[in-house]
């Protein structure tokens, strides 16, 4: 199975830009859009990863991979590359990460046109991992991306985010879905916090004898 480069790989000296150097110059270009100025740390991409069930069938988006942090925590947590859907805006990461995961498809798009996307794939998506900088759009676009993403997905599927704040980044628990907060991983630049998100199963419970 393609596993892809190890962070060390990633980081070691062979003439190009480490991926902490992209970042920062991404974070120059456009620091909305980057929303971070470094990589997450292989702790929080861990902890990312591991809220997800590779054995589920069905592909795996990730919105704004960046440089593939979190893209090499799903790969060891065994999703397979070729299951990979990549969503991101920067060029210079969408160049990369085609690059690091030849057999993953890479998009360069806005993450929030991400649910029709999801309608072409072949089979609905088993989750959806996101590492956007969610709190630079309105409370009501950052509802509508989880909500569209997790109709275009399998049921019970989780959406998957961090955010540096204590309070989960979409309004969230409402009616029709839920959210789960993880406890503070401290091992990272900010420090992080990962938030589940799932579609409240509506279906009236079976009665029981
Ligand atoms: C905080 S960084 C996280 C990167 C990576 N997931 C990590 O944890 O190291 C946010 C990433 O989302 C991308 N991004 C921000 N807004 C986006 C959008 N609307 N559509 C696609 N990508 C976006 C940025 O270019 C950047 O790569």
């Amino acid at each position: 199975m393609q596993t892809g480069p190890t962070q060390q790989q990633i980081d070691q000296d062979d003439g190009r830009p480490s991926d902490t150097a992209l970042f920062f110059q991404s974070w120059l270009d456009n620091p909305l859009r980057a929303g971070a100025f470094r990589p997450s740390s292989a702790g929080l991409a861990r902890a990312m990863a591991g809220r997800i069930d590779p054995s589920r069938p069905g592909p795996v988006i990730e919105l704004g991979p960046g440089t593939g942090a979190v893209t090499e925590a799903l790969v060891k947590r065994g999703v397979d590359p070729s299951r990979l859907v990549l969503v991101e805006a920067d060029p210079v990461f969408c160049e990369l990460l085609r690059e690091r995961w030849p057999r993953a498809l890479v998009v360069r798009t806005d993450a929030y046109t991400a649910p029709p996307l999801m309608r072409e794939l072949n089979g609905p998506a088993a989750a959806v991992v996101a590492g956007l900088p969610l709190l630079v759009r309105p409370p009501g676009d950052r509802l509508r991306l989880v909500l569209e993403c997790l109709r275009q997905a399998e049921r019970g599927a989780p959406f998957i985010q961090f955010t540096h704040f204590i309070r989960s980044p979409v309004p969230a628990p409402r009616p029709g879905l839920r959210a789960h907060g993880s406890a503070m991983v401290w091992w990272n630049l900010w420090p992080a916090r990962v938030w589940t998100y799932r579609l409240a199963d509506r279906r009236p419970a079976v009665a029981r004898r």
